[in-house]
């Protein structure tokens, strides 16, 4: 089999050089030796990144379950697709075949079909980490719903945001989640999400945590007795390449969430490769990545990327701190994980507390490690390297975003030499440049600038749910004929890429992408707020920490700036979720303004990260007295 598996430099680099001379021969042989096509495409590419308009494997038919699932029946039907590993480690561990897999899948198909979703009909799933959203997630796959995955940390009105602008039919929940030793009522969420959604005709409702909900007759349905009288089986929808599979909200710098819309066939291609090649997967190997299938760690890492390699992958119902700080590595000597997948926010959470929670635990069955979400730093990166890998598993440092669907540039385990921080090598295929602020691209190395993308990859977002003018303005406006990520990026002596961090309004939190005017939006929603901003600053475990600054109609002090720290953090909770509440808040008399009445965030930004050494000229502002004040009162 061709270069499916990539194994030392020379060879990354004669695959590299290839992909990127001749990519549609490249991807076309990839396509055609590794998956099931119901149809061939007429074109392999077709692409113009000014409309912009990218279509991969034009004219092809498929159903990407038949790839995730069917296909391994022959050979894989007793081999383990899922492991489940509930929140309890009293309760027992779950593992799933690929034939009860597919029988699953097939009857969830079955229930959904019976509730009336067709083909194209949005369905919104709001479910905790249980096999049942795994399986969920498929069953739409299986008859051409398209799923519109919401984390179930979000809150209501985030929810209802986001069912209301796919124009989802179904919700798909449960009546509670468990949380370490929390439960939280996600059913309860939903009813209240769902006062504000007239179009969801159909709510499912999985039991796990036995908490009594209320049921709203002829909307509500208990899960287990559908699926009870469901067929076993449920033929695949027959599914054009360009069809839409899925669509996962991501953070603007400005207004509501983004709908990324991906689509099926180089979506499945690209996530497969990937996955194949950056952890090195072998046949036997348990792979485990900790991400929540809320996010899009969660479906091409988690889901479709190890499916399609029939794959073992692991799903974590808890947190690493569940019982207590070991939880992690007890599961990966449980399980023998050989590739573990996780976020730099988890490896500093679990450093703080001390090597002794490892020692207890055997880990040698781990081959490759990875990280992602956001940019890991030194102290971090040994640590997992020392503790965690015993300085014989590679880390594979990997860059990419929602927008991307699978990985850009990373490492490829054992193939790639590391370097601590570096995300290193671009994937087979992936082109990228990077940009100075006048336009130019900057060559050579030794350089940094904006990281951009000028070549077309597989499972790139295709669009926004309804609004293709915002997926242009984002992302192909900002530098003619590329796809502009968001980050900054440098380049090394040896070309290896190292991120830098968003240069845009978007705040990595714990690896989570906030933007900052929906929070802001939130805040000013409290009746005695006049106006807020919201920066990042440095943070030894979140990585990034929000700090707000706000303005208040009228000024109060004390106890009120308490109770008003509350109500605020209460309201970012109810609009947004608990992932984008505010460490910090500093009660200002004004925010520093420019004199067309734009914040500048960059003299807050500095001032939240104590760095008031070099603030600019600030005498242009409106306002230039508001910064010695805010500097006199920062937190
Ligand atoms: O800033 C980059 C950061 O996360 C952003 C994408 O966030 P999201 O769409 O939520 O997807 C996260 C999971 C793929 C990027 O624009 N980021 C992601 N991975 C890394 C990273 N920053 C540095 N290093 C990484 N490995």
């Amino acid at each position: 089999m061709s270069n499916y598996h990539i194994k030392h430099l020379e060879e990354y680099y004669q695959v590299y050089r290839k992909s990127v001379r001749n990519p549609e021969v490249f991807w076309e042989e990839m396509a055609e030796e590794h998956f099931m096509w119901r149809k061939r495409w007429h074109n392999v590419l077709s692409w113009d990144f000014s409309k912009p308009e990218i279509k991969w494997f034009e004219g092809a038919q498929l159903n990407i379950t038949e790839n995730c699932i069917d296909r391994h029946l022959a050979t894989r039907a007793d081999k383990t697709a899922i492991i489940f590993e509930p929140n309890n480690p009293e309760e027992e561990a779950q593992h799933i075949t690929y034939r009860q897999l597919h029988e699953k899948v097939c009857q969830f198909a079955n229930v959904l079909k019976s509730k009336g979703i067709e083909k194209g009909d949005r369905v919104c799933i709001y479910l905790p980490m249980i096999p049942e959203l795994a399986i969920s997630v498929l069953a739409c796959a299986r008859i051409g719903a398209i799923h519109s995955v919401v984390f179930a940390g979000f809150s209501s009105t985030a929810l209802a945001t986001r069912i209301n602008d796919a124009d989802c039919k179904m919700v798909i929940t449960s009546d509670g989640s468990y949380r370490g030793a929390k439960t939280i009522d996600l059913k309860g969420i939903v009813d209240e999400a769902l006062e504000s959604c007239s179009g969801v005709k159909t709510v499912l409702v999985a039991q796990r945590i036995h908490s009594e909900i209320s049921m709203k007759e002829g909307r509500d349905y208990w899960l287990q007795p559908l699926l009870d009288e469901a067929d076993l089986d449920c033929p695949a929808e027959t599914m054009n390449s360009e069809d839409p599979l899925f669509i996962l909200y991501t953070s603007g710098s400005t207004g509501k969430p983004k709908g990324m819309v991906h689509t099926t066939g180089g979506y499945m291609v690209y996530t497969a490769y990937t996955f194949k090649n950056i952890f090195q997967y072998r046949e036997q190997d348990v792979y485990w990545c900790t991400a929540d299938i809320g996010w899009i760690t969660g479906h091409s890492y988690i889901v479709y990327g190890p499916l399609c390699n029939g794959a073992t992958t692991i799903m974590f119902e808890g947190v690493p701190s569940y019982p207590d700080f070991s939880r992690f590595w007890a599961i990966v000597e449980k399980h023998k994980v050989n590739q573990f997948y996780t976020a730099p926010t988890a490896i500093r959470a679990l450093a703080k507390e001390g090597v002794h929670h490892l020692e207890k635990y055997d880990l040698s069955s781990l081959k490759v490690l990875g990280t992602v979400g956001e940019p890991i730093n030194e102290e971090a990166w040994h640590w997992y390297d020392d503790n965690v890998g015993k300085k014989k598993s590679p880390i594979v440092d990997t860059w990419w975003q929602t927008e991307t669907g699978g990985i850009m540039i990373s490492p490829i385990a054992f193939a790639t030499p590391t370097k601590p921080t570096y995300a290193t090598l671009p994937f087979i295929g992936i082109q990228p440049a990077l940009m100075d602020e006048s336009g130019q691209e900057i060559k050579g190395n030794q350089v940094d600038g904006r990281l951009c993308i000028k070549f077309p990859w597989p499972s790139m977002a295709r669009t926004i749910w309804g609004d293709h003018q915002r997926y242009k303005d984002t992302y192909f406006s900002a530098y003619e004929n590329k796809y502009f990520t968001g980050d900054g990026a440098l380049r090394d002596e040896v070309g290896y890429y190292r991120i830098t961090g968003r240069v845009d309004d978007v705040i990595i939190v714990s690896g989570h992408n906030l933007g900052t005017a929906p929070i802001e939006d939130a805040i000013n929603e409290h009746p005695a707020v006049a106006e807020s901003a919201i920066v990042g600053f440095p943070h030894d475990i979140k990585g990034n920490a929000l700090y707000g600054y706000v303005t208040l109609k009228e000024t109060g002090e004390g106890r009120m700036h308490d109770n008003l720290r509350k109500e605020i953090n209460q309201i970012i909770t109810e609009q947004i979720g608990p992932i984008a509440k505010l460490d910090k808040i500093q009660f200002t008399s004004g925010l520093p303004k420019t004199r067309s009445g734009k914040i500048m965030r960059r003299i807050l930004r500095k001032i939240a990260g104590k760095d008031t050494s070099n603030l600019g000229d600030t005498s242009t502002l409106l306002n230039p007295e508001v910064v010695q004040d805010i500097i006199d009162n920062a937190l």
